[in-house]
């Protein structure tokens, strides 16, 4: 079964977010938008706390957040106990961010990465699985 995508974000990633969604469909995953749903001004931790709820109830596999930068809607995720985000500007670390940390969530920067690299880091988080071992002990030490 197709994995079920959550994705959500501020007005720094309201543009990319409303090209992304339809290519996710396009090749087959579910996706569910979290907001923000018109252009303006809002508040990142509005939209970022109930995706983040969705994926911790399982009702999601895996989340996309995009703000201007990246950092405001990371550092929110990572408030969540069964969230573990990764801030991505690179296709590597997109893929490592899976396979080593287990991220059920990736951050982009909309101000700082074009959306065909956003995509390609996308991809790579998306259609890469946790490599489990040595990692998933460490990822067991995360929680406070
Ligand atoms: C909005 O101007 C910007 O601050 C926001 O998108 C994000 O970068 C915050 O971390």
């Amino acid at each position: 079964m197709s994995k079920k995508i959550a994705i959500g974000g501020d007005h720094g990633g309201y543009e990319y977010k409303g090209k992304i969604i339809p290519w996710l469909e396009e090749k087959g995953y579910q996706v569910k938008d979290f907001g923000p749903f018109k252009e303006g001004a809002v508040d990142y931790p509005d939209h970022v706390h109930p995706l983040c709820d969705a994926i911790e109830s399982k009702e999601y596999d895996l989340g996309i957040l995009i703000c201007g930068s990246g950092n405001g809607v990371a550092i929110t995720a990572n408030k969540h106990k069964g969230i573990r985000a990764a801030l991505c500007w690179n296709a590597e670390l997109a893929k490592l961010a899976r396979a080593h940390n287990n991220a059920n969530v990736i951050c982009l920067g909309a101000r700082f990465t074009g959306l065909e690299f956003a995509q390609t880091m996308i991809l790579e988080f998306l259609q890469t699985d946790f490599e489990g071992g040595r990692h998933q002990t460490r990822v067991d030490k995360i929680n406070c």
